[in-house]
This record gives structure tokens, C-alpha cells and sequence, in this order.
């Protein structure tokens, strides 16, 4: 079977988490009958040096002809620092997962047994952690109106939130917590924002629904601060898009590092798979960037695709990777695997599974 995948490598560490995710695919290619017909596209920082846009129309059509996109990261310092400039990458990234409308950013935390003790949360706390935080993504404050007064003295940003936005990604979330263990946690600022008490309202209006769900609403305030007192009591929690930006950079501490953890945005059209980190320009071209992020977000592509047991050997592989101590420098700084090492021992170690399986098989069958 052959998927047409669009890759966008984007800025900063970027190209190279993605060259790792790459490798990867081209091995499952050559050891399976699945097949991918890869397609890069600029966004971003390189789309703006190239053609003056952040995204380009053809990108956005190429990608909504895809059957899934994969994504490394966007930004520039130099944008950062300039608060005058008005063409930045990041509006490149939003206006895709318009686009495309992927509405639900699913990001999974867990504590890896063999990373405990590079946490620096304790281990009685971490220890078993296994969450999924399902953030809204093409609505609320990111995307209400926004603008500046021409004397440059105000400036704002409105949360905005349909009736249809808050229902069709808490459907999301109800669903995914009736397949887990029914615990679901609304995360927001109900005490102070209106967009806030209509989650709570459909939220509430939905429970009817799925009774068997334990439901619970916290402060986003009071969330930022449990997720690293007690992040057990957590399992499926559903947020707007800001609160969910936050909050899953916070909880990637529980994992070890920020540069583990993927994503999955799906909605209307394409799906798209992405690392939850940034850019990170500082470690351009060190070989230091962490792949594992993004080689989990090519697991979760294919297991989207229709290919869980590839998705579970990648993930089995990375457990590996764990135990036998290869991890890059953001976990541990004195004796770390380069970008390039993690990548390959993690395309070696499934190379081998996929070899010794019935998983060769595939498409066949
Ligand atoms: C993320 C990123 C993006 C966001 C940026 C790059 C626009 O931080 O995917 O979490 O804020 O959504
Ligand atoms: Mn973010």
C-alpha cells in the first residue's frame, strides 16, 4: 500500500528530527510492503526567505492531497525579538491546521520506567504516569480577533468559542476517556472566563451522555500546579488551545523531556503529526536535537494509517533506546547519543522486529 505523505521540515532542529523520522519510514519501506511517497514542502521561516509567505497556497494544497503530513518545527529568533515585524512563521503552522481543520491536538504524557530519575520530579510522584491531554486547535484566543491601535498604545486578543468547537473536541475527549479508565478532567478558568463557562455547559449537557465517565473541572491555574504535585489523578484532560499549549510543555517534564513527546492533530480533512517542541535554533545543526519526539509522532502517523503494530514496535523500540541508555543531551548531558545515533538505533531495532514477524507480511494478507 502506498500513502502519500507531505513532509514539512520547517526551521531550527527541525530538518534533522525529521531526517530521523525519514530514516525510519524508509526502513519500514524496505522491510514491508507499506510504502510512502514522500512529498517536501516549505513553511515557516524557509517558506518566508523563499517566497515571502510563511505558507505558500500550493503547500496547503499539496498537504489536504496528503494522507497525512508530518511535521518537524517552526520559529526564528530572529522573529521573536522583533515585535514590529508583521510576516512571522508561526502564522504558517496556525493557518495549516485551519486549513485543514484540525481541530484536536492529542498529546500523550507518560513516565517511562527506565527515564524516571531524569525527571526532576521525584519518582513516588511520576511513577506510572499514563495521560493524554486533548487541546482544542483552530479556535479560541489563537484565532479570535486580534489587532493593535494605529498609535501602537493597545493591542488585543479575543478568546472566542463556538457552541460546535467546545462539542466536537470534547466528543473527542468523552470518547477517548470510554477506552481508557473514564476519568476526564476539563481544564479551564471558569471563574473568570465566559468561553470558559460554555465548556463547562456542554461539558456538563454531554456527561448525560456518558454517565459511566467520572468528570471533573479544574482551574487552569490549579491544573498548571496539580499536573506536577499529582499527576496520577489524571488521565484524559480536554482544554482550549492556549491552556493546552501550556500545560503540555508542563507536563513533558514528567516524561524527562520536552523533546519525547509527539502529537496528532486530526479534524476535517488530513491529519497531521508533529512534535510538541519548538524550534529550538540554539541546537541547530549540534546534533544534539532529541528525534525522539518526532519518530513517536511518525508512530502515531502510522498507527493512523492503519498500521498498530508497526506504531507499537516504534514505541518498544524507544523503551530500548531507554533501557540501554542511548538518549540525546537533553537527559543526559555528560554521556549522550547524537541525533543520528538515537534515529539509527531505533530504525535497526525495528528493522530487526519487522523482519522476524508475520508484520513483513502487511498489505499482503
Ligand atoms: C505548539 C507550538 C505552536 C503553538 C507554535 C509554534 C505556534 O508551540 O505546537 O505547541 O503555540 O501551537
Ligand atoms: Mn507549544
Amino acid at each position: 500500500m502506498k500513502h502519500k505523505i507531505a513532509v514539512i521540515k520547517g526551521d531550527g532542529i527541525g530538518p534533522e528530527v525529521i531526517g530521523e523520522a525519514i530514516k525510519l519510514l524508509n526502513v519500514i519501506s524496505k522491510k514491508t510492503t507499506i510504502q510512502f511517497d514522500f512529498r517536501y514542502l516549505d513553511m515557516g521561516g524557509v517558506s518566508i526567505d523563499k517566497f515571502g509567505v510563511p505558507v505558500t497556497a500550493e503547500t496547503i494544497e499539496e498537504c489536504k492531497k496528503s494522507d497525512a503530513v508530518l511535521f518537524g518545527a517552526i520559529g526564528d529568533p530572529k522573529y521573536d525579538n522583533n515585535p514590529n515585524v508583521k510576516i512571522r512563521p508561526e502564522q504558517g503552522l496556525l493557518k495549516l491546521r485551519k486549513e485543514l481543520g484540525l481541530y484536536a491536538n492529542i498529546r500523550p504524557v507518560k513516565a517511562y520506567e527506565e527515564l524516571i530519575d531524569k525527571s526532576p520530579l521525584k519518582f513516588e510522584i511520576i511513577e506510572g504516569v499514563d495521560m493524554i491531554i486533548y487541546r482544542e486547535l483552530i479556535a479560541g484566543i489563537y484565532f479570535g480577533n486580534k489587532g493593535t491601535s494605529e498609535d501602537g498604545s493597545r493591542a488585543w486578543d479575543t478568546c472566542e468559542y463556538e457552541e460546535t468547537e467546545i462539542y466536537r473536541i470534547l466528543k473527542l475527549a468523552f470518547d477517548s476517556s470510554m477506552s481508557r479508565s473514564k476519568k476526564l478532567t476539563v481544564v479551564d478558568k471558569a471563574n473568570v472566563m465566559e468561553t470558559s463557562r460554555l465548556w463547562r455547559k456542554i461539558a456538563q449537557e454531554m456527561h448525560q451522555h456518558y454517565p459511566e465517565i467520572d468528570l471533573d473541572f479544574l482551574f487552569v491555574d490549579n491544573a498548571a500546579m496539580q499536573i506536577i504535585l499529582n499527576p496520577k489523578q489524571f488521565d484524559v484532560i480536554v482544554t482550549s488551545n492556549m491552556f493546552g499549549d501550556i500545560i503540555s510543555d508542563e507536563a513533558s517534564v514528567i516524561a524527562g523531556s520536552l523533546g519525547l513527546l509527539p502529537s496528532a492533530s486530526i479534524g476535517v480533512s488530513t491529519s497531521l503529526f508533529e512534535p510538541i517542541h519548538g524550534s529550538f535554533h540554539q541546537a541547530k545543526g549540534l546534533a544534539i536535537a532529541n528525534p525522539i519526539g518526532t519518530i513517536l509522532s511518525a508512530a502515531m502517523m502510522l498507527g493512523y494509517l492503519g498500521y498498530p503494530e508497526i506504531e507499537q514496535t516504534i514505541n518498544e523500540a524507544v523503551e530500548e533506546s531507554f533501557e540501554k541508555g542511548v538518549v540525546g543531551k537533553d537527559l543526559n548531558p555528560q554521556k549522550y547519543a547524537t541525533t543520528a545515533a538515537i534515529g539509527s538505533f531505533i530504525s535497526n531495532y525495528v528493522a530487526d522486529k519487522v523482519e522476524n514477524s508475520m508484520i513483513s507480511l502487511w498489505g499482503e494478507i
